[in-house]
């Protein structure tokens, strides 16, 4: 039998963007029941690998493994599997790669002990029109992104990842139950950094986000965990 992992209630998953396991073993301990979960990518995995994941999900902690798979269905199909085996509660793929890619991808979730959530990435948010039409895509960011999120909805995924300004028009067009994981978070007390398109947690959760993935505004500070409880409270969370 498969599990369904639920959610958590807290919806903040903080990245930690760090190749360093211990930096990032030491703020998952001190944001331990501050945030809903851990978000970990690339930079984390090509550095220390699946040990460093097991080391991460053995603290308790819900886990997005952000590592975008996007390759022929058999592979793909392979990594999720991998993964899953990790103990990871959300993992993602690209939805460009392909109906046949999303549903292989799916599978090996529903096929694992610890089901993982499957989610979509659709347009990469560096991307902007003149890219896509770099690329051979004349079609609108915009439009591309609801397409594709309909493509995964339609493969069985659970959900995407999407900007903040993407929120309402997913939602539109792909329901209540499709899960909207939005990074560009920024409280209105912290400086942009690098992000454009940015939401505070407040609006973005009232637009209809499910998780919030937020970084450098918890772990810039002198005070992770305050700074994490200072963005609950502002989204009505009573501690
Ligand atoms: O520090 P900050 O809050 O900007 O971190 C946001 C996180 O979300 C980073 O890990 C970043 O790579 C990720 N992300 C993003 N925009 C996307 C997809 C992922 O900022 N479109």
């Amino acid at each position: 039998m498969t599990i369904h992992p639920k959610l958590p209630t807290n919806p903040i998953f903080v990245a930690l963007d760090t190749p360093d396991l211990d930096k990032a073993i030491a703020w998952s301990e001190e944001l331990h029941g501050h945030v809903g979960g851990i978000k970990v990518g690339l930079e984390f995995f090509s550095a220390n690998g699946a040990e460093g994941v097991r080391r991460i999900v053995d603290l308790g902690m819900p886990l997005f493994l952000d590592l975008k798979f996007h390759d022929i269905p058999n592979t793909v199909a392979g990594a999720v599997r991998a993964v899953a085996d990790l103990g990871a509660t959300i993992i993602n793929v690209h939805a460009a790669g392909g109906p046949a890619m999303l549903a292989a991808a799916r599978e090996a979730a529903e096929k694992s002990v610890t089901r993982p959530l499957v989610i979509a990435v659709t347009v990469l948010t560096s991307l902007d029109d003149s890219d896509l039409s770099v690329v051979g895509q004349a079609i609108p960011a915009r439009d591309q992104v609801v397409r594709l999120a309909q493509l995964a909805k339609s493969e069985g995924l659970d959900g995407v990842v999407c900007s903040p300004g993407e929120i309402r028009a997913i939602r539109d067009a792909c329901g209540d139950k499709f899960k909207l994981i939005v990074p560009g978070i920024r409280p209105n007390w912290t400086a942009s950094s690098d992000q454009k398109r940015i939401t505070t947690p407040s609006q973005a959760h009232n637009d209809g986000a499910d998780i919030l993935v937020i970084g450098r505004p918890i772990t810039d500070t002198k005070d992770p965990a305050a700074a994490a409880i200072r963005i609950l409270e502002e989204l009505g969370f009573c501690r």
